[in-house]
């Protein structure tokens, strides 16, 4: 099963920072998720979509410019990082999955996007693009259909499954509260990996495992590999 360290290791270190990245890596993690925002031209990663949780700035991350962004403190001094900073850190085949929080058109963030996999000299296609906004999904699927999609979801819904069916994603992104076995095989048959997050109970991560999930994102990548080994 992946383990897929949740805004790299953000239990030890401030999430979302290119150290919270190393220090999963270091642990072992087979893959790092992270959150994103497309702002003034650049694609920068925090997960909220204001400042103030998680950096000594204030108002909202669109709003900033980048080097206002850039002068801000994510915690323990690391800066908010830039995409290309992120991919540069990653270790040859990781599975790193860009999270988009935030798109303010998807013809310039994908034009960034592969900007920054030039630069960090990444196959743009080995990444997991993932968001709970499928309409950006489906218009990045239409404009580089070889993108590796994931589908996030919060719900089991009544039509369980067909959004999936219209986007082709490489995977489906369950929250952990309401994931059921059954679903697993469900969306596994329909041919789509299966992922959780976020999983930091070990006992949570061995019941997981039993049902078959292809992987999960934790913020305690260490534990979970000492669990699942
Ligand atoms: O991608 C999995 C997970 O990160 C989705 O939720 O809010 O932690 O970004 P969130
Ligand atoms: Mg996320």
């Amino acid at each position: 099963m992946f383990v897929l360290a949740h805004r790299g290791a953000s239990k030890a270190a401030p999430e979302n920072t290119l150290a919270a990245f190393r220090l999963g890596f270091e642990m072992g993690a087979h893959g790092l998720e992270f959150d994103t925002y497309q702002v003034d031209g650049e694609i920068v990663v925090i997960h909220d979509r204001w400042l103030n949780r998680t950096t000594n700035g204030s108002g909202r991350v669109v709003d900033q410019t980048l080097s206002y962004l850039r002068s801000l403190n994510a915690g323990n001094g690391e800066p908010i990082p830039l995409l290309v900073e992120a991919l540069q850190c990653l270790p040859e085949s990781t599975l790193c999955n860009v999270e988009i929080k935030g798109m303010t058109n998807p013809e310039s963030w994908l034009a960034r996007l592969l900007e920054c996999c030039d630069i960090a000299q990444i196959n743009p296609d080995s990444l997991l693009i993932s968001s709970f906004n499928h309409r950006w999904l489906l218009s990045l699927k239409q404009l580089r259909p070889t993108l590796k999609l994931g589908a996030l979801t919060a719900n089991i819904e009544l039509n369980s499954l067909r959004f999936a069916r219209e986007l082709a994603p490489w995977s489906v992104n369950y929250a952990l509260d309401t994931i059921e076995e059954t679903e697993v095989k469900r969306a596994q048959e329909a041919g789509y990996k299966v992922l959780v997050y976020t999983v930091d109970n070990p006992e949570d991560m061995l019941l997981l495992q039993s049902w078959g999930v292809d992987g999960i994102f934790t913020n305690k990548p260490d534990l979970a590999l000492a669990t699942l080994k």
